[in-house]
Protein backbone atom coordinates (compact mmCIF):
# COMPACT_ATOMS: atom_id res chain seq x y z
CA UNK A 1 0.00 0.00 0.00
CA UNK A 2 2.90 2.44 1.07
CA UNK A 3 3.40 5.12 -1.73
CA UNK A 4 0.74 3.98 -3.87
CA UNK A 5 -1.91 6.59 -3.50
CA UNK A 6 -1.44 8.10 -6.73
CA UNK A 7 -4.66 10.73 -6.64
CA UNK A 8 -5.07 13.64 -4.93
CA UNK A 9 -7.44 16.75 -4.08
CA UNK A 10 -6.15 19.55 -2.72
CA UNK A 11 -8.59 22.13 -1.43
CA UNK A 12 -8.07 25.43 -1.41
CA UNK A 13 -5.52 25.21 -4.41
CA UNK A 14 -4.35 28.79 -5.28
CA UNK A 15 -2.75 29.22 -1.77
CA UNK A 16 0.42 30.41 -0.68
CA UNK A 17 1.44 26.49 0.53
CA UNK A 18 -1.75 24.29 -1.15
CA UNK A 19 -0.22 26.15 -4.59
CA UNK A 20 3.39 24.46 -3.32
CA UNK A 21 1.76 21.44 -2.74
CA UNK A 22 -0.40 21.13 -6.18
CA UNK A 23 2.99 21.59 -8.07
CA UNK A 24 5.45 19.06 -5.50
CA UNK A 25 2.59 16.40 -5.83
CA UNK A 26 2.31 16.87 -9.83
CA UNK A 27 6.78 16.61 -10.02
CA UNK A 28 5.86 13.48 -7.91
CA UNK A 29 3.24 12.03 -10.91
CA UNK A 30 -0.14 12.29 -9.01
CA UNK A 31 -3.33 12.88 -11.05
CA UNK A 32 -4.34 16.34 -9.08
CA UNK A 33 -7.49 17.85 -8.99
CA UNK A 34 -8.11 21.33 -6.80
CA UNK A 35 -10.55 23.65 -5.67
CA UNK A 36 -10.78 27.40 -5.73
CA UNK A 37 -13.40 29.53 -4.68
CA UNK A 38 -13.47 32.00 -8.15
CA UNK A 39 -12.48 30.17 -11.31
CA UNK A 40 -13.13 33.00 -13.07
CA UNK A 41 -10.48 35.14 -10.99
CA UNK A 42 -7.43 34.69 -13.48
CA UNK A 43 -5.29 37.36 -11.39
CA UNK A 44 -6.32 34.53 -8.33
CA UNK A 45 -5.10 31.55 -10.20
CA UNK A 46 -2.70 32.49 -13.11
CA UNK A 47 -0.37 30.69 -11.41
CA UNK A 48 -1.67 27.27 -10.47
CA UNK A 49 -2.79 27.65 -14.28
CA UNK A 50 0.64 27.87 -15.21
CA UNK A 51 0.85 24.17 -13.15
CA UNK A 52 -1.13 22.27 -16.04
CA UNK A 53 2.48 21.63 -17.66
CA UNK A 54 3.94 19.71 -14.77
CA UNK A 55 1.15 16.92 -15.57
CA UNK A 56 -2.52 15.69 -15.04
CA UNK A 57 -4.14 18.83 -13.25
CA UNK A 58 -7.88 19.63 -12.99
CA UNK A 59 -8.86 22.64 -10.94
CA UNK A 60 -12.84 23.34 -10.04
CA UNK A 61 -14.66 26.24 -8.72
CA UNK A 62 -15.68 25.05 -4.52
CA UNK A 63 -16.80 26.98 -1.70
CA UNK A 64 -16.17 25.91 1.87
CA UNK A 65 -19.59 26.92 2.61
CA UNK A 66 -21.04 24.96 -0.55
CA UNK A 67 -22.35 22.00 1.59
CA UNK A 68 -21.59 19.85 -2.08
CA UNK A 69 -19.46 21.83 -3.94
CA UNK A 70 -16.82 19.15 -3.22
CA UNK A 71 -18.56 15.92 -4.56
CA UNK A 72 -17.08 16.26 -7.94
CA UNK A 73 -13.79 16.93 -7.99
CA UNK A 74 -12.68 14.33 -4.74
CA UNK A 75 -14.98 12.08 -6.03
CA UNK A 76 -12.45 9.20 -7.41
CA UNK A 77 -9.13 10.36 -5.85
CA UNK A 78 -7.41 8.37 -2.80
CA UNK A 79 -6.24 11.47 -0.79
CA UNK A 80 -7.38 14.69 -0.09
CA UNK A 81 -5.94 17.43 1.54
CA UNK A 82 -7.63 19.61 2.99
CA UNK A 83 -5.24 22.89 2.96
CA UNK A 84 -8.28 25.90 2.44
CA UNK A 85 -9.46 28.10 5.51
CA UNK A 86 -10.79 31.45 5.93
CA UNK A 87 -8.32 34.06 7.13
CA UNK A 88 -9.80 37.63 7.85
CA UNK A 89 -7.30 39.13 10.78
CA UNK A 90 -9.22 42.42 10.76
CA UNK A 91 -12.28 40.75 11.15
CA UNK A 92 -14.90 42.59 13.34
CA UNK A 93 -16.98 39.39 13.01
CA UNK A 94 -15.07 36.54 13.60
CA UNK A 95 -18.15 33.95 14.46
CA UNK A 96 -19.01 34.34 10.81
CA UNK A 97 -16.02 35.47 8.99
CA UNK A 98 -13.56 32.49 10.29
CA UNK A 99 -14.66 30.25 12.54
CA UNK A 100 -18.06 29.20 11.05
CA UNK A 101 -16.71 28.30 7.61
CA UNK A 102 -14.12 26.95 8.77
CA UNK A 103 -15.84 24.47 10.78
CA UNK A 104 -18.48 24.19 8.49
CA UNK A 105 -15.68 23.71 5.65
CA UNK A 106 -14.31 20.61 7.12
CA UNK A 107 -17.76 19.03 7.21
CA UNK A 108 -18.47 19.72 4.31
CA UNK A 109 -14.97 18.53 2.40
CA UNK A 110 -15.10 15.28 5.08
CA UNK A 111 -19.03 14.60 3.89
CA UNK A 112 -18.12 14.30 0.11
CA UNK A 113 -14.81 11.99 0.86
CA UNK A 114 -17.39 9.96 2.85
CA UNK A 115 -19.65 9.96 -0.31
CA UNK A 116 -16.91 9.21 -3.16
CA UNK A 117 -16.14 5.86 -1.21
CA UNK A 118 -12.39 6.20 -3.16
CA UNK A 119 -10.84 8.62 -0.46
CA UNK A 120 -8.55 6.58 2.18
CA UNK A 121 -6.76 9.26 3.68
CA UNK A 122 -7.54 13.05 4.69
CA UNK A 123 -4.60 15.05 5.47
CA UNK A 124 -6.09 18.71 7.28
CA UNK A 125 -4.14 21.27 7.80
CA UNK A 126 -4.30 22.75 11.53
CA UNK A 127 -2.04 25.22 12.94
CA UNK A 128 0.58 25.73 15.88
CA UNK A 129 -2.25 28.34 16.78
CA UNK A 130 -4.52 25.23 17.59
CA UNK A 131 -1.91 24.43 19.81
CA UNK A 132 -0.01 26.58 22.05
CA UNK A 133 -2.17 29.08 23.35
CA UNK A 134 -3.34 29.06 26.86
CA UNK A 135 -2.68 31.09 30.34
CA UNK A 136 0.53 29.32 30.97
CA UNK A 137 3.51 31.83 32.43
CA UNK A 138 6.71 31.12 32.75
CA UNK A 139 10.19 29.70 30.68
CA UNK A 140 10.36 25.96 29.49
CA UNK A 141 7.39 24.22 28.86
CA UNK A 142 7.23 21.48 25.97
CA UNK A 143 4.42 21.70 24.14
CA UNK A 144 3.11 19.09 22.20
CA UNK A 145 0.82 16.86 20.00
CA UNK A 146 -1.76 16.13 23.59
CA UNK A 147 -1.39 19.68 23.81
CA UNK A 148 -4.90 22.06 22.63
CA UNK A 149 -5.10 25.95 22.45
CA UNK A 150 -7.44 26.66 25.45
CA UNK A 151 -10.70 28.00 23.27
CA UNK A 152 -12.56 29.27 26.16
CA UNK A 153 -9.81 31.59 27.71
CA UNK A 154 -9.91 32.80 23.91
CA UNK A 155 -13.60 33.54 23.19
CA UNK A 156 -13.65 35.42 26.87
CA UNK A 157 -10.49 37.57 26.91
CA UNK A 158 -11.12 38.04 22.96
CA UNK A 159 -7.01 39.06 22.10
CA UNK A 160 -6.03 40.79 18.74
CA UNK A 161 -6.73 37.96 16.20
CA UNK A 162 -8.11 35.64 18.47
CA UNK A 163 -10.95 34.41 16.21
CA UNK A 164 -8.22 32.55 13.84
CA UNK A 165 -6.84 30.54 16.37
CA UNK A 166 -10.45 29.35 17.70
CA UNK A 167 -11.02 28.82 14.11
CA UNK A 168 -7.79 26.52 13.48
CA UNK A 169 -8.75 24.91 16.82
CA UNK A 170 -12.62 24.16 16.47
CA UNK A 171 -11.90 23.38 12.88
CA UNK A 172 -9.67 20.45 14.01
CA UNK A 173 -11.75 19.48 16.84
CA UNK A 174 -14.87 18.60 14.22
CA UNK A 175 -12.52 17.20 12.00
CA UNK A 176 -11.30 14.52 14.62
CA UNK A 177 -14.86 13.98 15.54
CA UNK A 178 -16.64 13.95 11.56
CA UNK A 179 -13.90 11.19 11.25
CA UNK A 180 -14.19 9.15 14.00
CA UNK A 181 -18.04 9.15 13.92
CA UNK A 182 -17.29 8.28 9.78
CA UNK A 183 -14.59 6.20 9.72
CA UNK A 184 -12.63 8.19 7.82
CA UNK A 185 -8.65 7.84 8.59
CA UNK A 186 -7.47 11.78 9.46
CA UNK A 187 -4.24 13.01 9.90
CA UNK A 188 -3.80 16.35 11.07
CA UNK A 189 -0.55 18.34 10.32
CA UNK A 190 0.38 21.33 12.39
CA UNK A 191 2.57 23.97 11.03
CA UNK A 192 4.32 27.40 12.35
CA UNK A 193 4.28 30.28 10.73
CA UNK A 194 5.35 29.21 7.09
CA UNK A 195 7.91 31.50 4.96
CA UNK A 196 10.39 30.85 2.29
CA UNK A 197 9.91 31.78 -1.36
CA UNK A 198 6.59 31.85 -3.20
CA UNK A 199 4.84 31.98 -6.90
CA UNK A 200 1.63 33.35 -5.78
CA UNK A 201 0.69 36.35 -7.49
CA UNK A 202 0.45 38.29 -4.32
CA UNK A 203 3.31 37.97 -1.23
CA UNK A 204 1.43 35.93 1.15
CA UNK A 205 0.96 37.17 4.56
CA UNK A 206 2.72 34.67 6.37
CA UNK A 207 5.95 35.59 4.56
CA UNK A 208 5.53 39.60 4.68
CA UNK A 209 5.24 38.49 8.70
CA UNK A 210 7.89 36.20 8.76
CA UNK A 211 9.99 39.26 6.69
CA UNK A 212 8.94 42.20 9.03
CA UNK A 213 12.04 42.92 11.09
CA UNK A 214 14.02 42.54 7.88
CA UNK A 215 11.37 44.99 5.38
CA UNK A 216 10.58 47.28 8.67
CA UNK A 217 6.83 47.31 8.45
CA UNK A 218 6.15 48.57 11.99
CA UNK A 219 2.69 47.36 12.04
CA UNK A 220 3.88 43.75 10.76
CA UNK A 221 6.38 43.99 13.56
CA UNK A 222 3.55 44.96 15.75
CA UNK A 223 1.95 41.97 14.94
CA UNK A 224 5.11 39.78 15.09
CA UNK A 225 5.40 40.64 18.64
CA UNK A 226 1.77 40.13 19.32
CA UNK A 227 2.08 36.75 17.41
CA UNK A 228 4.86 36.12 20.21
CA UNK A 229 3.07 37.33 23.42
CA UNK A 230 0.01 35.09 21.95
CA UNK A 231 1.38 31.70 20.94
CA UNK A 232 4.32 31.90 23.70
CA UNK A 233 6.62 32.07 20.75
CA UNK A 234 8.12 32.51 17.50
CA UNK A 235 8.43 29.26 15.80
CA UNK A 236 9.18 29.25 11.49
CA UNK A 237 9.52 26.49 8.91
CA UNK A 238 9.99 26.78 5.61
CA UNK A 239 6.78 26.34 3.22
CA UNK A 240 8.28 23.12 0.99
CA UNK A 241 8.73 21.62 4.35
CA UNK A 242 5.46 22.10 5.62
CA UNK A 243 4.21 20.63 2.05
CA UNK A 244 6.89 17.72 1.74
CA UNK A 245 5.50 16.68 5.93
CA UNK A 246 1.91 16.45 4.02
CA UNK A 247 3.30 14.51 1.26
CA UNK A 248 4.56 12.51 3.81
CA UNK A 249 1.76 11.65 6.20
CA UNK A 250 -0.36 10.66 3.15
CA UNK A 251 2.51 7.74 1.46
CA UNK A 252 3.17 6.69 4.97
CA UNK A 253 1.29 3.98 5.98
CA UNK A 254 2.17 4.08 9.65
CA UNK A 255 1.09 7.73 10.04
CA UNK A 256 -1.46 8.53 12.53
CA UNK A 257 -3.03 10.88 14.46
CA UNK A 258 -1.44 15.01 14.84
CA UNK A 259 1.54 16.08 13.38
CA UNK A 260 3.38 18.98 14.58
CA UNK A 261 5.72 20.25 11.84
CA UNK A 262 8.02 23.00 13.05
CA UNK A 263 11.49 23.74 12.24
CA UNK A 264 12.76 26.83 14.63
CA UNK A 265 11.76 27.64 18.02
CA UNK A 266 13.14 31.46 18.84
CA UNK A 267 11.92 34.87 19.91
CA UNK A 268 11.08 38.12 18.04
CA UNK A 269 14.63 39.23 19.81
CA UNK A 270 16.51 36.14 19.02
CA UNK A 271 15.77 36.52 15.68
CA UNK A 272 16.43 40.03 15.04
CA UNK A 273 19.39 39.32 16.59
CA UNK A 274 19.98 36.44 13.71
CA UNK A 275 19.38 38.42 11.15
CA UNK A 276 21.12 41.27 11.92
CA UNK A 277 23.80 38.86 12.17
CA UNK A 278 23.30 37.42 8.88
CA UNK A 279 22.00 40.22 6.98
CA UNK A 280 25.20 43.32 8.24
CA UNK A 281 23.97 45.05 4.96
CA UNK A 282 20.31 45.44 5.64
CA UNK A 283 18.44 47.38 8.01
CA UNK A 284 17.28 45.10 11.27
CA UNK A 285 15.87 47.14 14.28
CA UNK A 286 17.34 45.81 17.58
CA UNK A 287 15.61 47.76 20.49
CA UNK A 288 12.46 46.03 21.72
CA UNK A 289 12.31 47.93 25.17
CA UNK A 290 11.11 46.19 27.59
CA UNK A 291 9.72 43.48 25.29
CA UNK A 292 10.39 40.02 26.53
CA UNK A 293 13.84 38.06 25.22
CA UNK A 294 12.93 34.68 25.27
CA UNK A 295 9.58 32.72 24.43
CA UNK A 296 7.83 30.99 27.29
CA UNK A 297 7.36 27.99 25.31
CA UNK A 298 9.10 25.34 22.52
CA UNK A 299 7.14 22.98 20.12
CA UNK A 300 8.83 19.89 19.52
CA UNK A 301 8.53 17.97 16.18
CA UNK A 302 9.60 14.82 17.74
CA UNK A 303 6.97 12.81 16.48
CA UNK A 304 7.43 13.44 12.66
CA UNK A 305 10.81 12.98 13.11
CA UNK A 306 10.73 9.72 14.74
CA UNK A 307 8.19 9.17 12.20
CA UNK A 308 11.20 9.01 9.69
CA UNK A 309 10.47 12.72 8.76
CA UNK A 310 13.22 15.07 8.27
CA UNK A 311 13.41 18.64 7.77
CA UNK A 312 15.17 19.68 4.74
CA UNK A 313 15.62 23.84 5.69
CA UNK A 314 16.47 25.72 8.93
CA UNK A 315 16.24 29.05 10.00
CA UNK A 316 19.81 30.15 7.40
CA UNK A 317 18.46 28.58 4.51
CA UNK A 318 14.55 29.92 5.48
CA UNK A 319 16.17 33.41 5.28
CA UNK A 320 18.47 33.37 2.63
CA UNK A 321 15.22 31.92 0.28
CA UNK A 322 13.24 34.90 1.52
CA UNK A 323 15.77 37.56 0.99
CA UNK A 324 16.74 36.16 -2.34
CA UNK A 325 13.04 36.41 -3.37
CA UNK A 326 12.44 39.35 -2.01
CA UNK A 327 15.22 41.08 -3.97
CA UNK A 328 14.51 39.38 -7.34
CA UNK A 329 10.85 40.87 -6.90
CA UNK A 330 12.33 44.08 -5.77
CA UNK A 331 10.62 44.33 -2.66
CA UNK A 332 13.68 45.03 -0.49
CA UNK A 333 15.24 48.22 -0.96
CA UNK A 334 19.31 47.39 -0.73
N1 LIG B 1 0.83 30.55 6.47
C1 LIG B 1 1.13 30.20 7.69
O1 LIG B 1 2.02 30.73 8.32
C2 LIG B 1 0.37 29.09 8.34
C3 LIG B 1 0.82 28.59 9.56
C4 LIG B 1 0.14 27.54 10.16
C5 LIG B 1 -0.97 26.99 9.52
N2 LIG B 1 -1.38 27.49 8.34
C6 LIG B 1 -2.53 26.87 7.67
O2 LIG B 1 -2.09 26.41 6.42
C7 LIG B 1 -3.14 26.50 5.46
C8 LIG B 1 -2.66 27.29 4.26
O3 LIG B 1 -2.23 28.57 4.67
P1 LIG B 1 -1.71 29.63 3.60
O4 LIG B 1 -0.94 30.65 4.34
O5 LIG B 1 -1.12 28.93 2.44
O6 LIG B 1 -3.11 30.28 3.21
P2 LIG B 1 -3.54 31.30 2.06
O7 LIG B 1 -2.48 31.51 1.07
O8 LIG B 1 -4.11 32.48 2.74
O9 LIG B 1 -4.70 30.46 1.40
C9 LIG B 1 -5.92 30.27 2.01
C10 LIG B 1 -6.80 29.57 1.00
O10 LIG B 1 -8.08 29.32 1.56
C11 LIG B 1 -9.04 29.72 0.62
N3 LIG B 1 -10.32 30.04 1.23
C12 LIG B 1 -10.60 30.97 2.16
N4 LIG B 1 -11.91 30.99 2.43
C13 LIG B 1 -12.47 30.05 1.65
C14 LIG B 1 -13.79 29.59 1.45
N5 LIG B 1 -14.84 30.11 2.11
N6 LIG B 1 -14.01 28.60 0.56
C15 LIG B 1 -12.99 28.07 -0.13
N7 LIG B 1 -11.72 28.45 0.01
C16 LIG B 1 -11.47 29.44 0.89
C17 LIG B 1 -8.43 30.93 -0.06
O11 LIG B 1 -9.11 31.20 -1.25
P3 LIG B 1 -9.04 32.69 -1.90
O12 LIG B 1 -7.70 32.82 -2.51
O13 LIG B 1 -10.14 32.70 -2.87
O14 LIG B 1 -9.24 33.67 -0.78
C18 LIG B 1 -7.02 30.41 -0.26
O15 LIG B 1 -6.93 29.56 -1.35
C19 LIG B 1 -4.31 27.12 6.20
O16 LIG B 1 -5.15 26.09 6.66
C20 LIG B 1 -3.66 27.83 7.38
O17 LIG B 1 -4.53 27.94 8.47
C21 LIG B 1 -0.74 28.54 7.74
C1 LIG C 1 -11.17 14.45 -10.48
O1 LIG C 1 -12.48 14.80 -10.83
C2 LIG C 1 -13.01 14.08 -11.92
C3 LIG C 1 -14.40 14.63 -12.20
O2 LIG C 1 -15.26 14.36 -11.12
C4 LIG C 1 -13.03 12.61 -11.59
O3 LIG C 1 -13.48 11.87 -12.72
C5 LIG C 1 -11.65 12.16 -11.19
O4 LIG C 1 -11.71 10.80 -10.81
C6 LIG C 1 -11.18 13.00 -10.06
N1 LIG C 1 -9.90 12.58 -9.55
C7 LIG C 1 -8.75 12.72 -10.18
C8 LIG C 1 -7.56 12.40 -9.38
O5 LIG C 1 -8.65 13.11 -11.33
C1 LIG D 1 0.32 19.58 27.39
O1 LIG D 1 -0.58 18.52 27.53
C2 LIG D 1 -0.16 17.60 28.52
C3 LIG D 1 -1.07 16.41 28.43
O2 LIG D 1 -2.40 16.82 28.37
C4 LIG D 1 -0.20 18.28 29.87
O3 LIG D 1 0.24 17.40 30.88
C5 LIG D 1 0.73 19.47 29.82
O4 LIG D 1 0.64 20.21 31.00
C6 LIG D 1 0.36 20.37 28.66
N1 LIG D 1 1.40 21.36 28.56
C7 LIG D 1 1.16 22.63 28.61
C8 LIG D 1 2.37 23.47 28.54
O5 LIG D 1 0.03 23.08 28.70
C1 LIG E 1 12.39 23.05 19.46
O1 LIG E 1 12.22 22.55 20.77
C2 LIG E 1 12.02 21.14 20.87
C3 LIG E 1 11.80 20.79 22.30
O2 LIG E 1 12.96 21.06 23.05
C4 LIG E 1 13.19 20.39 20.32
O3 LIG E 1 12.90 19.02 20.33
C5 LIG E 1 13.44 20.85 18.91
O4 LIG E 1 14.62 20.26 18.46
C6 LIG E 1 13.56 22.36 18.85
N1 LIG E 1 13.66 22.69 17.46
C7 LIG E 1 14.61 23.43 17.01
C8 LIG E 1 14.70 23.50 15.55
O5 LIG E 1 15.39 24.04 17.74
Amino acid sequence: MEGRLKSACVIGGNGFMASLLVKLLLEKGYTVNTTVRHLGNHKKISHLLALHELGKLRIFQADLTDETSFDIPINGCDIVFHVATPINFASQDPENDMINPAVQGVVNVLKACVKSKTVKKVVLTSSAAAVTINQLSGTGPVMDESNWTDVEFLTSTKPPTWGYPVSKTLAEKEAWKFSEENNIKLITIIPSLMAGPYFTPETPSSVDLAMSLITGDEFLISNLKGMQMLSGLISITHVEDVCRAHIFVAEKESASGRYICSAVNTSVIELASFLKKRYPTLYVPTDFGEFPSKAKLIISSEKLIKEGFSFKYGIEEIYDQCVACFKDKGLLKI
